[in-house]
């Protein structure tokens, strides 16, 4: 890692929106804001690892009060550049343990950032974290992949995930620690730049369980943010879990 901003230091978040781009469009974000502003009603939204804005730009303009946890002060300062951010507070630190004042209606970590902590005892903590700033019958809101276990033939440990004119990625696993390292090399102004980041998968009941410990019961699951049904073939998860009263 390479300091105190994480993976998502300074040189990461220059890039970030531009890399992202996809994930930026009104047709990826529309549908989170609209169901995080449902779950928000007349309340406060909290949101673990805000990063460069992407969520909490567009929420905030909705007219809800967002608040981020952000370990990256590069990715913060991103945030701040952009019109309409002075309205969100960041505070800087990891959101496994990170306290902020008052309480909320929701709190939420999206594009697969639970993953980022790499044990399970940081993941269980940051139920634990988010559930102690919800009010009761608050929600937590998570969005992540469900892990490609069954694309990873018998004896691998290493898959591709993107191979593109610009970029190509390697996913490679751990399956005695759920561990998954993201190789990625990308062609940045004509030269090819590698980095790779650490994250842990971790399965949907798992996930449950850790909402269970930290006082939380599962309200709804879906395969996405259009609410379509999660079942067997769902390659990624939106699931509620609601602090009970
Ligand atoms: C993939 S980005 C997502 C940012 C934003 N939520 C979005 O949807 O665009 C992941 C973010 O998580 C932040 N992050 C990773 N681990 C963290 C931790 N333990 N505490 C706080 N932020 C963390 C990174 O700095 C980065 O900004």
């Amino acid at each position: 890692m390479s300091g105190e901003d994480g993976y998502f230091d300074e040189p990461v978040a220059a890039r970030y929106d531009e890399s992202s781009a996809e994930m930026f469009s009104p047709e990826r974000v529309d549908p989170v804001v609209d169901l995080l502003a449902e779950l928000a009603g007349d309340g406060r939204a909290l949101e673990l690892a805000i990063g460069t804005g992407r969520i909490a730009v567009p929420l905030a303009q909705r007219g809800v009060p967002v608040h981020g946890i952000e370990l990256s002060k590069a990715m913060a300062a991103r945030l701040r550049e952009k019109p309409g951010a002075d309205e969100i507070g960041v505070t800087i630190g990891d959101f496994t343990s990170t306290r902020v004042d008052g309480t909320f209606t929701v709190a939420y970590l999206v594009y697969n950032t639970i993953n980022n902590v790499t044990t399970q005892a940081e993941q269980t903590e940051t139920f634990r974290n988010a559930a102690g700033h919800l009010q009761p019958g608050g929600t937590f809101v998570i969005e992540v992949g469900v892990p490609s276990l069954q694309r990873l033939p018998p004896g691998e440990t290493v898959r591709p995930f993107d191979l593109s004119p610009d970029h190509v990625g390697f996913d490679e696993y751990d399956v005695a620690v759920q561990g998954l390292r993201s190789h990625h090399f990308s062609l940045v102004d004509g030269s090819w730049q590698y980095l790779s980041m650490p994250f842990r998968y971790v399965w949907p009941s798992e996930l449950d369980l850790m909402a269970e410990l930290a006082g939380m019961r599962l309200r709804d699951r879906w395969s996405d943010w259009s609410r379509e049904p999660f079942t067997a073939e769902s390659r990624k998860h939106v699931s509620v879990w609601e602090k009970l009263r």
